[in-house]
């Protein structure tokens, strides 16, 4: 039987393969069953928006609940509105607060003296979980991921194999703004029903890491944290990519309480690299009175990590420029709820850019994307939170910062630790600790925030340094401490927004590489400040740009809005796609990148932004509601800048020519080229050429200004040693009079979490392109699937995302189709518009 992909790569995850355990279990010198069985938890739940406390309550009827299943974010299917407490901030959609219910036998294991656990990998937010009436727990970070132990709520009756539970999650999301971005609401990642027996591995309880490393043998060190009682012996065995057997070894007992480790030799270890994204698992088998007693997997990847002050970062011994992206968590259209193939999608089209590196902004990802990252081959700066103890919107985390900040980041490193891709770990980013307030003096502190301060000097070791009496520092030393309590492998960083030497980040010697957003003007200086330590662009470009929109002339380079808090207002509320638009505090594409192209000394670039996202309009306010830093647009849809970085990133031929030739007569139009592997571009119009341009060391793209419009076809062909190369054309199309639609996949598996991302595009009589159109559709599905979203990545548009009517944007939009689980046969997708009716077929299997 053939494993679904989902749900493999979510239980490898959780660290808890037991189908995959199951099957490694023979051979490894054991016999007999293991008891561990996971299960996917998301399908049969009820959801209710409101609040009552009697729904967490066992016999609380909710048969009137709307039945769905997960992951759900009840957010994304509301309406756009600025009255939305969110703010457009915060992606000007609904909050409130919602609950979920499921019910479900007890598990034969309880009878059994097994244990019984339910994990979320991430729930949004200030969720409270409770199991047959009863609470368990309360977690308010929204992207930390948590189990619970729900044995002893659970009914048994010795006669009765099968007796029913309820669970009920509360998730309270009505305090806002509490994000600077879209966060979403709900049960929003994947959950799981974990059986076990009573002794066995915790929660993300083990830990491989391989801390030498040579050609012929790697020395691999495995920690597995038993509990729930003593386990006799414990042994761990590891597998290479097959599924073979390579290296095994008995476990040790360690100091900690059901600590158990071994150091492995792995011969002729093949190591993970971006380009050979091989993996292997360890297996930790915990027996009992002769008895294996579980069995419990994980993946990992044998690398080497080093940073250089000078060239930066090396992989395996080979340097390699970090050309990285920012990605916030949303995933478009289908809102935060996770789809694995929504994830794959947005690494595929970032990988085609010549991407080989994502930062996590600016919190733990769905593990998902971890996996995700590892079977495709992107490094990860995985980041853990956007604020410490001040706020930076009024509800956000650090209201929740002193009493759960410890759990957080142990519950994240602990997490994510053995994902090969993760290269370092940011403990924040643009922390606004940075600097001192007056009231940041120790003495100027209640007595309670000083002693929390106090216990962090202690914690530290103590020092008579008066430095370390800065609150700031100290903080900085603790977070990053934090962090190498679970693991040293990787180095410890910040996003810093203020660049300079009294940053109290920087100042406190306790992070690795300085993550440096923005201001590339100060790189030279902060190899001067900081002497010897190794420097990232952890945050740089902030470029504006709406795809498809073009302003003339393109040599109007603005900086928008002219401040900050300012906002900057235009009746269009878009940004024009040349790379002549940017935030304040940020810089054009262009100069961003040779910026950190020509110096070694700077690791890498990690853009703002990979896709849109909902949130942060910046330039605008309402009506804008999602982002235009975007390379691609929210729907997926790559701007012009997209090839530019192809262009410089890749080996690959690029030849790109914009804008579209849909213009009025009279117009003038400036026009642009983005290419490489040649020498110049020529344009032609109308077969008659308009002159030879090429790009210089720091003039990235070839341009031709004030063309003036003529109907017909306008023409780019680049040359290398006077030989042609590439040749790119763009028509004058005639009104639209059908619409193409083109599946990335017309077969998708009936599991109700597969995606088909359809592109609905314009087109005239003979099938030209119309770039320009912005004509409303109509979309529905019917048979074996269900409409997930629409689109069209305009950031100002106020159509329902889950809805069924949305225009066309510069001639495009999108549809998703998703399966419904177990009904196989066709998905017809529907598109009309008041020019054409247009039908498309996906198979679910
Ligand atoms: C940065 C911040 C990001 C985003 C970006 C927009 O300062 O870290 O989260 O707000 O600005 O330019």
């Amino acid at each position: 039987m053939e494993m679904h992909r989902h749900s493999l790569s979510s239980i490898l995850a959780s660290g808890c393969a037991a189908l995959l355990s199951a099957l490694l279990v023979a051979g490894c010198g054991q016999s007999g069953q293991c008891p561990r069985s996971v299960e996917d938890f998301n399908f049969g739940w009820r959801f209710c928006l409101g609040d009552e406390s009697a729904y967490a309550a066992e016999d609380f009827d909710d048969s009137a609940w709307r039945e769905l299943h997960l992951p759900h974010d009840w957010s994304i299917e509301g309406e756009f509105s600025v009255f939305n407490p969110s703010t457009p901030g915060g992606g000007a959609l609904p909050g409130g607060i919602g609950w979920y219910r499921k019910s479900f036998p007890t598990p034969q294991c309880v009878g059994k003296g097994g244990r019984v656990f339910v994990e979320f990998d991430g729930v949004f937010m200030n969720s409270t979980v409770f199991v047959n009436g009863e609470p368990l727990g309360t977690r308010p970070y929204g992207y930390s991921s948590f189990t619970y132990d729900i044995t002893e709520k659970l009914h048994t009756r010795d006669s009765v194999a099968c007796v029913q539970n309820t669970i009920a999650v509360r998730c309270d999301n009505a305090d806002q703004p509490n994000s600077r971005w879209y966060a979403g609401c709900g049960i929003y990642r994947d959950v799981r029903l974990v059986c076990v027996a009573s002794t066995h591995v915790a929660y993300n309880g083990m830990f491989v890491s391989a801390p030498e490393v040579h050609e012929d043998k790697a020395r691999v060190h495995i920690e597995a944290s038993v509990e729930g009682g003593r386990a006799d012996g414990v042994e761990f065995c590891i597998r290479d990519a097959k599924g073979r057997k390579v290296a095994s070894a008995q476990a040790q007992a360690g100091q900690g309480e059901g600590l158990w480790s071994a150091d492995i030799t792995l011969k002729n270890p093949r190591r993970w690299d971006i380009s050979d994204t091989y993996l292997y698992s360890a297996t930790a088998l915990v027996n009992n009175k002769g008895i294996l007693c579980d069995s419990y997997t994980v993946r990992f990847g044998v690398r080497t990590l080093a940073w250089d002050a000078d060239k930066g970062f090396s992989l395996n011994g080979r340097p390699l420029k970090l050309l990285g992206v920012c990605l916030h968590h949303d995933m478009g259209c289908l809102g935060t709820a996770v789809h694995r193939r929504a994830l794959e999608r947005e690494l595929q089209i970032l990988k085609r850019m010549g991407v080989n590196a994502v930062r996590t902004s600016h919190n733990p990802p769905a593990p998902v994307l971890l996996d995700l990252c590892d079977e495709m081959g992107f490094v990860v700066m995985d980041e853990a939170m956007d604020m410490w103890r001040k706020r930076k919107t009024r509800y956000d985390y650090a209201r929740f910062f002193d009493e759960w900040h410890v759990t957080d980041v142990q519950d994240f490193v602990r997490r994510d630790r053995n994902h090969p891709c993760i290269i370092m770990w940011s403990v924040g980013n643009e922390i606004l600790e940075q600097s001192d307030s007056r009231e940041d003096k120790l003495e100027n502190l209640s007595a309670e925030e000083a002693n929390l301060l106090m216990n962090f000097i202690h914690t530290l070791g103590g020092s008579n340094d008066s430095s370390e009496n800065n609150p700031n520092i100290l903080l900085t030393k603790h977070m990053a401490q934090l962090v190498r309590d679970l693991d040293t492998s990787r180095a410890v960083t910040a996003g810093c927004n203020s660049v300079s030497p009294q940053n109290n980040l920087l100042r406190s010697g306790a992070l690795d590489v300085y993550g440096l957003n923005y201001h590339p003007d100060l790189y030279d200086s902060c190899r001067v400040w900081f002497p010897g330590k190794p420097l990232l662009g952890s945050e740089t470009v902030s470029s504006l740009n709406s795809r498809g929109i073009y302003f003339q002339p393109s040599t109007n380079k603005e900086k928008q809005p002219l401040k900050w808090w300012m906002t900057y207002d235009s009746p269009h509320h878009q940004c024009t796609s040349y790379d002549a638009l940017c935030a304040p505090w940020a810089n054009y594409h262009e100069e961003a990148w040779t910026a950190v192209r020509d110096r070694d000394f700077i690791a890498g670039t990690f853009i703002w932004t990979g896709f849109d996202y909902l949130g942060e309009p910046t330039p605008y306010s309402w009506p804008s509601r999602s982002s235009y830093f975007g390379i691609v647009d929210l729907a997926g849809f790559p701007k012009d800048s997209y090839y530019f970085y192809q262009g410089e990133w890749t080996e690959q031929t690029v030849l790109h020519l914009f804008p579209h030739w849909n213009w009025k007569q009279g117009d003038s139009v400036d026009v642009w080229a983005y290419y490489n592997n040649a020498d110049e571009v020529e344009l032609l119009l109308n077969g008659k050429s308009l002159g030879r341009k090429s790009k210089t060391r720091d003039f990235l793209h070839a341009e031709w200004l004030k063309v003036p419009f003529e109907p017909g076809k306008i023409e780019a062909v680049s040359y290398k040693d006077g030989a042609e190369v590439a040749r790119e054309a763009r028509l004058t199309p005639g009104e639209p009079a059908s619409l193409k639609l083109t599946a990335d996949r017309s077969v998708i598996s009936a599991d109700g979490y597969d995606l088909s991302y359809v592109t609905i595009e314009a087109v005239d009589e003979l099938g030209r392109r119309v770039d320009t159109a912005t004509d409303m559709l109509q979309i529905s599905v019917e048979g074996a699937g269900e409409l997930a979203g629409v689109d069209n990545g305009n950031a100002a548009s106020g159509y329902c995302l889950k809805g069924d009517l949305i225009p066309l944007f510069s001639g495009k939009a999108l549809a998703v189709v998703r399966s419904i689980k177990d009904v196989e046969g066709t998905a017809t997708l529907n598109v009309s518009s008041s020019y054409a009716r247009v039908k498309l077929n996906i198979m679910s299997k």
